[in-house]
């Protein structure tokens, strides 16, 4: 049975940090750690507003979280400022190795689909700026059934839409949250540790696999046994 592999896309494949210059020119030096509060609120708002079941799409998270940080941390910006760094969202940069490493893994017959909290034109979009939607059979989006990771039932839907079982399906993501919410659901995980000084969260949940780059991600999971 072929592997069928969800690749997490914000964190994963596409580098969110990626905004730090567009926030800049606003922000000055503050901008890393603006770039920082304004994603943990983005993930902070999807994991509310899933467990309230008052479900408003990512974008709309991704929207509400900036106005949260310009006020956390005083900066001032128009509608249109704003609107600007919104749309900065939409072309972010794919991680370096992603490019590389994508065709490798579909030739070699793992089946690749885009797995994100993001709509499914948002996401599609995004990875045709950074060239590689083509390696992918489909994307699939939680916001299918109106929920966000780590519901399980996102990750059941995932299987379902992709036509496989969590004894074949790994999901590939730099966020630990979801890869311990996939494992918890019954899916394979590989953690994507793109920094030396990312941590893992200190659950009995650990991921299947680590590697620094997917380009690792081909030996790792053919050579591991579950
Ligand atoms: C994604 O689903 C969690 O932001 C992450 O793409």
């Amino acid at each position: 049975m072929a592997i069928t592999l969800g690749f997490d896309v914000y964190g994963t494949l596409i580098d969110t940090a990626g905004v730090t210059a567009a926030l800049t020119p606003f922000t000055g030096e503050l901008a890393p750690a603006f770039s920082n509060l304004w994603r943990e609120k983005q993930l902070e708002y999807s994991f509310r507003r899933g467990l309230m079941q008052n479900y408003k799409h990512f974008a709309i998270c991704t929207r509400q979280a900036l106005d949260f940080s310009c006020s956390a941390m005083n900066i001032h910006l128009s509608e249109q400022e704003k609107d600007l760094l919104m749309a900065n969202y939409r072309t972010l940069p794919a991680f370096p190795d992603v490019q590389e490493a994508l065709p490798q893994l579909q030739e070699f017959g793992f089946r690749l689909f885009a797995f994100s909290n993001g709509r499914a034109a948002d996401v599609a979009a995004l990875l045709e700026n950074a060239n590689v939607n083509r390696y992918f059979i489909d994307v699939v989006s939680t916001d299918e059934i109106k929920s966000f990771k780590p519901n399980p039932a996102v990750y059941a839907h995932f299987l379902r839409r992709s036509q496989s079982s969590g004894q074949e399906a790994w999901l590939i993501s730099g966020n630990p949250f979801d890869v311990i919410g996939a494992q918890s659901a019954g899916m394979s995980g590989a953690w994507v540790k793109r920094s030396e000084k990312a941590l893992f969260d200190p659950w009995e949940i650990e991921p299947a696999i680590v590697v620094h780059t997917i380009l690792e991600l081909r030996d790792a999971i053919s050579t591991t046994r579950l």
